[in-house]
């Protein structure tokens, strides 16, 4: 398991499964604000892989995160569109509803950034999210993470679109802030 200051990034346990989906992908302001497709159901025993984990897959690591005192499950987090060639990879993640706002996400973002910086050996991060998101935002730029630029209209979010914004932290910023 990784572990930060609050949170532990561990593999998704079998438990997780049923969970996740009730909480986090069955509601669809969440899917439709945390996701780039369109939200829709999700059927029991599926094996949509944002739940069931395909290791054979190289360009995804997700992670089932965990309070480190408790144990208990608070959500997910992601290290995906791996790219060997430029060394570069997507941050994702997201916390069950009652686990928002308590500083859970700011801890994950930096236990994403030691795996990818230090375990796999990347040189750059990325993270994109709506430019609205201020939690997310936050727990980015609590990390380090620059705002690099904005698309704007870019997601077509229940009923509008909204912009979006892309946050970057390299190897070296990284390194020179601990
Ligand atoms: C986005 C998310 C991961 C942030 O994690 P979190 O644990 O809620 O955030 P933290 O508690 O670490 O707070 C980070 C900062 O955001 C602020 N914040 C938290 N919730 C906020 C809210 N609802 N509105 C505005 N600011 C908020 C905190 O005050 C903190 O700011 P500070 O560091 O300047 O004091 C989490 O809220 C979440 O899972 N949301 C739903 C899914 C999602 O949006 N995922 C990201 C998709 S790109």
């Amino acid at each position: 398991m990784l572990k930060g200051g609050k949170v532990g990034l561990r593999a998704r346990h079998e438990d997780d499964i049923p969970v996740l989906r009730a909480e986090l992908y069955d509601d669809p302001v969440n899917g439709s604000r945390a996701e780039a497709r369109p939200w829709r159901p999700i059927t029991p025993g599926t094996k949509d892989p944002r739940l069931v984990v395909d290791d054979t897959v190289d360009s995804v690591v997700p992670f089932s995160v965990v309070d480190l005192d408790s144990g208990e499950l608070v959500g997910t987090a992601t290290l995906w569109g791996i790219d060997s060639h430029h060394r570069s990879a997507h941050i994702g993640l997201g916390l069950l509803p009652s686990s928002r706002g308590k500083g859970y996400g700011t801890d994950v973002v930096a236990v994403l950034c030691h795996y990818g910086f230090v375990v796999r050996g990347l040189q750059r991060l990325q993270i994109e999210t709506l430019a609205d998101n201020h939690a997310m935002l936050r727990a980015a730029e609590n990390n380090g993470f620059v705002r690099e630029g904005v698309l704007r209209s870019s997601a077509w979010v229940l009923g509008e679109f909204l912009d979006e914004v892309i946050l970057g932290l390299l190897v070296q910023e990284w390194k020179d802030r601990a």
